[in-house]
């Protein structure tokens, strides 16, 4: 089959994910053009990816690369016209979460993805193909665990990069904004239905910094769907241990529990601390195999010309109960969740 030519916008912590996984992990596709704000993440691309087509303006690289897809990995807000751009010049489109940062821009790339239904439109909620939520949706379908009818999420970022997020905490959008939209989708997926209301709340007790941004450090949120199902997740930025990502799903015949220890791998270490398990570090390390999965995925996708099966209204959707979840925890009293 012929391979699938990548222009990737955004070269960043995760853009350098992305780019590597499609320039030396997935055989349909081939990585020939790059875009960055940035200059030395150009010459990155040049000098780690062999990516000679280089730009610093998207539009450039829409009107002038030799590309049949586009991957957008730049700063949140960028996304939505950057979708819209690349749909109508006849590009396959991967975006990485979130969808957009207001409502307004989600609905433009709604009416874009509407535009051009013969083009692949992929949102990267990569958890969705990590192989061990894969295996438990294949249980939860098969029937292990009854009807679902509560997701317990958990997403709390390791204390070693706590300065970072505190330096970025002034224009994050808040603690849900910024961490929660993964558990946000999972509970979506998990439970099969939308939340109608949500109760949110936060707590600072080691960095008063995220106070003075008018945030918080940990942040915790219940929801009730309409069938009447539970969600609570909770988001952190302070595990002293790792980076901490659990998701427990509860149903009428049983319980499934996705990484109860965020363990690095299979390794006990007994020594003069004990017995050991160490815990994965971050992200990157977590997720590998899910980012890379995501985007064989979407090559596939865009090989065949079909759609995956995450749309772009999952992604108005998520990014809506997201805001939702700050306007309680703003206003400190239930809210409702209209779409
Ligand atoms: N799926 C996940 O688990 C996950 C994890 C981290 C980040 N993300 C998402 O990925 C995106 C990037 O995050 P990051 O942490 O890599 O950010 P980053 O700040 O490290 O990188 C952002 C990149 O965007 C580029 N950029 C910004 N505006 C641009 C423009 N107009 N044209 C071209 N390039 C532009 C910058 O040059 C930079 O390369 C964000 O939307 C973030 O929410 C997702």
């Amino acid at each position: 089959m012929k391979k699938i030519k990548v222009g990737i916008a955004g070269l960043g912590r995760l853009g350098k994910v992305h780019a590597n996984n499609i320039a030396y992990k997935i055989a349909g596709a081939d990585l020939v053009a790059a875009c960055s704000i940035v200059p030395a993440e150009l010459e990155y691309a040049q000098k780690e990816l062999g990516v000679h087509d280089v730009y610093a303006d998207y539009n450039d690289m829409l009107a002038n690369a030799d590309i049949d897809a586009v991957v957008i990995v730049t700063t949140s807000s960028q996304h939505c016209w950057q979708i819209a751009a690349a749909l109508d010049a006849g590009k396959h489109v991967f975006t990485d979460k979130p969808l957009g940062v207001t409502l307004e821009e989600c609905r433009l790339a709604e009416d874009a993805v509407k535009r051009h239904p013969d083009k692949t439109f992929f949102l990267g909620f990569m958890r969705r193909f990590d192989p061990s939520y894969v295996y438990a949706m294949e249980k939860i379908r098969a029937g292990a665990i009854g009807k679902p009818y509560m997701v317990k999420a958990t997403g709390i970022d390791p204390e070693a990069l706590v300065q970072g997020a505190i330096k970025f905490a002034p224009t994050s959008g808040g603690i849900f904004i910024d961490m929660a939209i993964h558990d946000i989708d999972l509970m979506r997926w998990f439970l099969g239905d939308d939340p109608v209301e949500v109760y949110a709340m936060g707590s600072t007790f080691k960095h008063p910094e995220f106070k003075a941004a008018h945030d918080d450090e940990t942040g915790v949120a219940m929801y009730k769907c309409a069938n009447g199902a539970i969600g609570f997740v909770h988001v952190g930025r302070t595990a002293p241990y790792g980076y901490h990502v659990e998701t427990e799903v509860i149903g009428t015949e049983g319980t499934l529990r996705i990484s109860p220890v965020p363990a690095k791998n299979l390794c006990m270490i007994y020594d003069n601390n004990g017995v050991v398990q160490e815990c994965v570090s971050g992200f990157p390390e977590r997720f590998a195999d899910a980012y890379r999965l995501e985007m064989e995925n979407f090559i596939d996708c865009a090989a065949k010309g079909i759609q995956p099966e995450v749309n772009v209204y999952d992604g108005t959707k998520s990014t809506q109960i997201a805001f939702a979840t700050t306007e309680s925890y703003r206003q400190g009293h239930a809210v409702s969740i209209n779409y």
